[in-house]
């Protein structure tokens, strides 16, 4: 049986649902899972302070409180995994090639059909809180901004999805993946390799080094991208030290 969400505080319109979220987690002691979601973000924020493109009313913009204390920070990338996964699971019921990007976005084909920031309040060893923000293209059709979007609708032939049952699919499906951090966090880390975009697949990447030909191998517990070039080096990454090149 699947739980139904009513912990979701919901806005018409606000400047960021993660703002909104670290705002209340900070000043109130909310439940696990409380959400915000929003039909519209004046100042929706993505990755590397870029700006998240979405229309009115047409996709999933929210953000859920969690509070990972048992996570130690040196882990925390267990955190970002499990959100992937969960986005990922969800986003495979209706389309089809669904992987994870490295570190975090959700890829249908070549194309992003969902982002996600995960922004957390750190305490000397361990995560406070955390805000995690989801963008998922649930209905829009054209996109004006964003370099390689798709949506559910794109990807079904225009189809109308309710957003309302995506997000109680994806609530239920994050509190399995999440209890699992601590019950059996080998099966997030192996599920993350499986559905991993371009993993084993000669690509051309670019690093502070320059431009070179290499397969993704492996993500560290610490979220490193392994990639082995050619000559069967082992190249370590965080995140934004290394560039995928489109072909
Ligand atoms: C990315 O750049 O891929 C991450 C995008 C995250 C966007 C979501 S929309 C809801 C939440 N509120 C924000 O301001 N950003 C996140």
């Amino acid at each position: 049986m699947h739980e139904r969400y009513n912990n979701i505080i919901e806005l018409k319109e606000i400047s960021s649902t993660n703002d909104y979220a670290m705002e209340l987690a900070r000043t109130e002691s909310v439940p696990d899972f409380t959400t915000i979601c929003t039909d519209f973000q004046s100042k929706g924020r993505g990755q590397l302070g870029n700006f998240w493109e979405s229309n009115r009313g047409e996709n999933l913009l929210f953000s859920v409180i969690v509070h990972p204390r048992e996570i130690a920070l040196k882990e925390q990338f267990i955190l970002s995994q499990c959100v992937a996964l969960s986005v990922r699971d969800i986003v495979a019921l209706f389309c089809e090639n669904v992987t994870v990007k490295w570190p975090n976005d959700i890829y249908v084909g070549n194309n992003k059909v969902a982002g996600i920031l995960i922004e957390n309040q750190l305490s000397q060893k361990h995560i406070e809180f955390s805000v995690i923000g989801i963008g998922l293209n649930v209905n829009q059709t054209t996109f004006t901004s964003a370099p390689n979007p798709t949506s559910l609708s794109l990807e079904n032939d225009k189809l109308h999805f309710d957003k309302e049952e995506v997000l109680q699919l994806f609530l239920n499906r994050l509190t399995e993946n999440y209890n699992l951090i601590c019950n059996n966090p080998e099966q997030i880390r192996t599920r993350y390799l499986d559905f991993l975009y371009l993993k084993n697949v000669p690509h051309i990447y670019s690093d502070a080094d320059g431009f070179f030909e290499g397969k993704i191998t492996n993500v560290e517990a610490d979220g490193r991208l392994v990639i082995t070039d050619t000559y069967g080096n082992e190249k370590k990454y965080y995140f934004k030290e290394v560039q995928y090149i489109l072909m």
